[in-house]
């Protein structure tokens, strides 16, 4: 079968364990050969980074999913949470949360995390240090991000664990094909998950605002726009949507920029000689394995999407894959983009999304990511690979499960 022939037949429903393996082949021949790709359930998978960008700035483009996710998640724990969430929500809805969760991430708060954060680094390195053999995934990249999200909200040392099993349920059944086992496991997550934020929230109530942890959960409990508060659903399925959000991206942007780094030594090595360039390497690991790498939106109108010559209307009422991570990789856009270049400039890459839904933790991931894949370079010098690493094999979410390696 030729290229265009095998691009006309790709079926988002039927994405096999090479795509997860590694989508950018598939990302590729649908730029090249059908851009604006209409899947046989209806559904659109835009590849091209204009027309990504356009999907998520055009008026006509809902994140609304109550609709959508309705065969999927019936009326379950897993329904009720990402259709609450505000990523999923437009405005009014979403605007009211967004202005809220806005107070917590003004740049004043984000300096006064940066010395926290290096703190946890520190800690974490001097640990890694003793141990020589590790995974870079779960003994590093993860517990940066738990960390500060955890502090962030409040979450009590003892249930600071579960974090992760929770977010892999809720955000994984996001995923294109989810076996129903997956998706009952996702609502006993959401419920779970929710009775213990539950117990945090009424325990917050009782102290006064501004404690010394957990302002965003008093910025969601406490904060007013136009006089009104969140409703109780509102304000344990968003802070659900936080502590995922917050974390599991941002591990992997670190265990990723790793990765990238031991798979090029070369830029390894450039960046031990500069260590400056932690800034752009850091753009350059979102832009080349960007850690959400499918989004999406549906239209409300007939919107025309595609190149120049080749426009394609997209009828109202379409549900449509915004592919980030191919975007990020569209040579109309990035010179050389299947290379990787750590001081890449300009770097226009949109791994935290654009427009009215734009990643609220965009600075506090990147600074997370500086500092964590700046000081590991900087503190082991010498370190390789020790085992197979695999990625955790999911669509929409791109990151590492093991990276096991050695320093010496
Ligand atoms: C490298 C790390 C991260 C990446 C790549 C990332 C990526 C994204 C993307 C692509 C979106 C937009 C989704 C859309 O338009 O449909 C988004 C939204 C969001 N992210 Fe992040 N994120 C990261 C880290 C964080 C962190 C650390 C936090 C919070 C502490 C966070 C909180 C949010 C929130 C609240 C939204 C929803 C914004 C809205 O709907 O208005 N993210 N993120």
């Amino acid at each position: 079968m030729d290229d265009r022939q095998r691009a006309l037949d790709f079926d988002v429903k039927k994405i096999d364990q090479a795509f997860l393996d590694n989508p950018f082949p598939t990302y590729k021949l649908m730029r090249d050969y059908d851009p604006v790709h209409r899947n046989p359930d209806g559904s659109y998978f835009l590849t091209r980074y204009e027309d990504v960008v356009l999907s998520f700035k055009h008026p006509s483009m809902s994140s609304d999913k109550k609709i959508d996710f309705k065969p999927k998640f019936g009326d379950g724990p897993l329904y009720v949470h990402h259709t609450t969430s505000l990523v999923f929500n437009d405005p009014p809805a979403h605007t009211r949360v967004r202005k809220l969760l806005s107070e917590a991430f003004t740049p004043r708060k984000l300096a006064e995390l940066e010395p926290v954060i290096e703190g946890i680094i520190d800690r974490l390195l001097d640990r890694l240090a003793t141990q020589g053999t590790f995974d870079v995934v779960s003994d590093y990249a993860l517990a940066l991000p738990t960390e500060i999200i955890a502090d962030m909200l409040g979450v009590p040392e003892e249930h600071r664990h579960k974090l992760h099993n929770y977010s892999n349920l809720i955000l994984g059944a996001l995923d294109p094909v989810v076996s129903s086992e997956k998706i009952a496991k996702g609502h006993e997550a959401v419920e779970e998950f929710g009775g213990l934020l539950e117990e945090l929230i009424a325990e917050r109530r009782k102290t006064p605002k501004g404690g010394e942890m957990g302002e965003v959960l008093a910025a969601l409990i406490f904060g007013e726009v136009d006089g009104e508060n969140l409703s109780p659903i509102e304000l344990i399925q968003n802070c659900i949507f936080l502590l995922n959000a917050g974390h599991e991206t941002t591990a992997n942007l670190v265990g990723n920029g790793i990765s990238i780094l031991l798979d090029y030594p070369d830029q390894m090595d450039r960046l031990r000689g500069d260590p400056a360039l932690i800034k752009t390497a850091v753009e350059e690991f979102l832009r080349f394995q960007s850690p959400l790498q499918i989004g999406n939106r549906k239209a409300t109108e007939d919107v025309e999407f595609g190149p120049g010559n080749a426009k394609t209307s997209i009828p109202a009422g379409s549900f449509i894959y915004t592919v980030i991570g191919s975007a990020n990789r569209d040579p109309e856009i990035f010179v050389e983009p299947e290379e990787v270049d750590i001081g890449r400039r300009p770097n226009p890459q949109i791994a935290f999304g654009i427009g009215k839904h734009t990643c609220m933790g965009n600075t506090l991931g990147r600074i997370e990511g500086h500092v964590a894949i700046g000081k590991f370079v900087k503190r082991f010098p010498n370190i390789r690979l020790v085992g197979e690493k695999k990625y955790h094999g999911r669509a929409r979410f791109r990151g590492l499960k093991i990276l096991p390696v050695e320093v010496f």
